[in-house]
């Protein structure tokens, strides 16, 4: 349990045995020159106990004044309690900290669950929505963790849709002769003739003729049902592709620290939709609308338009929601969990509302939890969603080497050595795409603008770099003067007591950003508790402070919040250089 939990126990027992039950809420204080924390509950006994608000707090304040943990307690107005925490309570807690950090997060209790994010296409190459995707469902993933769930975190790759009919059309018309578009094909396994490279024009290419041709798209819109169907050489050749993309998206993904799981993708759903659709018609549940199978999820509360959700079209297609309905079956029916989480761009979510309405009207999902986490769009100065200077489209691969470019004309090289420039530069491009991102509440667009996510001075991923990097270069200086410091005993300054302060706070932050599945808090945190270290640091000539004493409270405090920043950083999925 966390420090700042325990205090709201022993602050409601102490409530509890001056009269009052039930449990209070330790506030951090809007009005810090008078205490640094708030208790407002005695305005809510003063109803219940029809008594005077005033009389309540001095009771509960005569309570408070005797433990050792809290001074300064005084009342404000109507009867507010401001608190403040005795150096004695604050010293022990940075001595608690100093072992294990991740000691002092509240934990929940365990869930399984299943986290679907990532979501790039096969065979397209992925943009700011699958950054998004990636870095805001990585970080749930591991904020789940950090509170002890087990998670299985799924890329779910979109491989069925138009794009499979479009790029093996493409490759008959770039490859006629492969054995796979062959009459008598058996499946045997042939070399793909194209590269990586080739693979990302192929799409493009293919793309652009359907849409000035309805002959092709109609044609691509066949291949596409072929695949679904299991055509022997069409599928074959898909497979290959599937596996060829596969092999680079996940290069992408490991640039900016996504991890899975799970590679699956639309397709692992196919060998489900027979059984699925079996299941729904037994229920009657299903019936045909204009020679598609349909299902009703209209709710009679509903304000909004609600249609019905489409599992198989007239000519025996399956569609997005058909998957996604087949990937709820699949994972419970392999996993069992608790909960599924789903991290896309907010405009999806009509589709996830239907689909999370088909699984728990058919009872497929009765008893677990469906989580559907949208995210806005990140947009150009213009307020539209980013675009590259020809107005096209902004890959994520481009994206990232535009943020690197600059964080690389930026970098120290008296700090930096040549060879290890690019694999920093990369680095500090990732933190600050990841921190930019992250910084947000979830749902809200944002801007891009490239000079104020890599400012070392701002509230950017490079400052929180640069400054938890001095923090560790301070405490390796400190190791090769012998320097120990094993014990924290002083407070010496407002300054440090801030610092000590905000790490207290940070199990709250935890808490709510797990609430509401975002990870704009635990952003804004870093950035204020880093500011009070670097205020802490500017204010001290830590190694050269002759009160020996002092001297180690400061290394022990400079070694709590390293340890503080390191592990917050990993939880946005950022990883930090050794010098920049
Ligand atoms: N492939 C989809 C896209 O690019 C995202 C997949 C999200 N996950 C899901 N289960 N539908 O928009």
């Amino acid at each position: 349990m966390s420090e700042f939990k325990r205090l709201e126990e022993k602050l409601s027992n102490i409530v509890k045995s001056s009269g009052y039950d039930a449990d209070v809420c330790l506030c951090v204080s809007n009005r810090p020159d008078l205490g640094e924390y708030q208790i407002n509950e005695a305005m809510k006994f003063a109803k219940e106990y029809h008594k005077n608000p005033n009389e309540i707090a001095k009771d509960i304040v005569s309570y408070i004044e005797k433990d050792d943990s809290f001074c300064n307690v005084n009342i404000a107005g109507a009867g507010f309690i401001n608190i403040s925490l005795s150096d004695k309570f604050l010293i022990n807690f940075v001595n608690l900290l100093k072992d294990d950090i991740e000691n002092n997060i509240d934990k929940k209790e365990k869930k399984k669950i299943v986290i679907d994010y990532g979501g790039a296409n096969v065979a397209k190459a992925l943009h700011v929505g699958h950054l998004r995707s990636a870095n805001i469902g990585e970080a749930l993933n591991r904020l789940a963790k950090l509170v002890g769930h087990d998670t299985i975190s799924d890329v779910h790759f979109g491989d069925s849709g138009l794009q499979a009919g479009i790029v093996v059309m493409e490759m008959e018309n770039m490859f006629p002769d492969l054995e796979c578009f062959k009459k008598d094909y058996d499946g045997k396994d042939f070399l793909l003739p194209i590269t990586k490279e080739d693979l990302k024009k192929i799409y493009p290419n293919g793309s652009n003729k359907t849409k000035e041709n309805e002959e092709l798209l109609e044609k691509a819109r066949e291949i596409t049902y072929q695949i679904q169907k299991g055509h022997i050489g069409y599928s074959k050749l898909w497979d290959k592709i599937t596996e060829l993309s596969i092999k680079d998206i996940k290069e992408t993904y490991e640039r900016i620290n996504a991890n899975f799981d799970l590679w699956e993708g639309e397709r692992d759903s196919f060998q489900y939709i027979p059984e699925l659709l079996d299941y729904l018609e037994k229920k009657k549940l299903l019936y045909v609308s204009e020679g598609a199978k349909v299902m009703d999820v209209k709710e009679d509360a509903d304000e909004k338009e609600m249609p019905p959700i489409i599992l198989e079209k007239s000519n025996g297609a399956y569609l997005y929601a058909t998957t996604d309905l087949a990937t709820i079956y699949s994972r419970i029916k392999r996993f069992n969990p608790d909960e599924i989480w789903y991290t896309t761009d907010l405009r999806q979510e009509l589709h996830f509302d239907q689909v999370f309405r088909a699984a728990k009207k058919s009872g497929i999902a009765k008893n677990v939890n469906l989580g559907f986490f949208g995210f806005g769009t990140m947009n150009g100065n213009d307020g539209k969603p980013f675009k590259t200077r020809n107005g096209g489209l902004m890959t994520l691969e481009e994206l990232i080497d535009l943020i690197k470019d600059e964080c690389y004309k930026r970098i120290n090289d008296n700090i930096v050595e040549e060879k290890d420039k690019d694999k920093v530069s990369e680095q500090i491009a990732i933190a600050a795409l990841k921190y930019a991102d992250l910084l947000p509440y979830r749902e809200t667009d944002y801007i891009f603008d490239l000079s104020k996510f890599v400012d070392l001075d701002g509230k950017t991923g490079p400052y929180l770099l640069y400054s938890t990097i001095r923090i560790k270069s301070l405490l390796n200086k400190a190791k090769e003067e012998n320097i120990e410091y094993k014990k924290f005993t002083k407070i010496n300054s407002k300054t440090e007591k801030d610092v000590i302060l905000n790490l207290l706070n940070m199990p709250s932050v935890i808490n709510r950003a797990y609430e509401s599945k975002s990870l704009n808090e635990i952003a804004e945190y870093i950035y204020k508790l880093t500011s009070s270290y670097n205020k802490f640091y500017a204010e001290n000539k830590i190694l050269k402070e002759e009160d020996e004493e002092l001297k180690e409270s400061w290394l022990l405090l400079s070694q709590v919040v390293y340890n503080t920043n390191m592990l917050l950083l990993d939880l946005m999925g950022i990883k930090c250089p050794e010098k920049m």
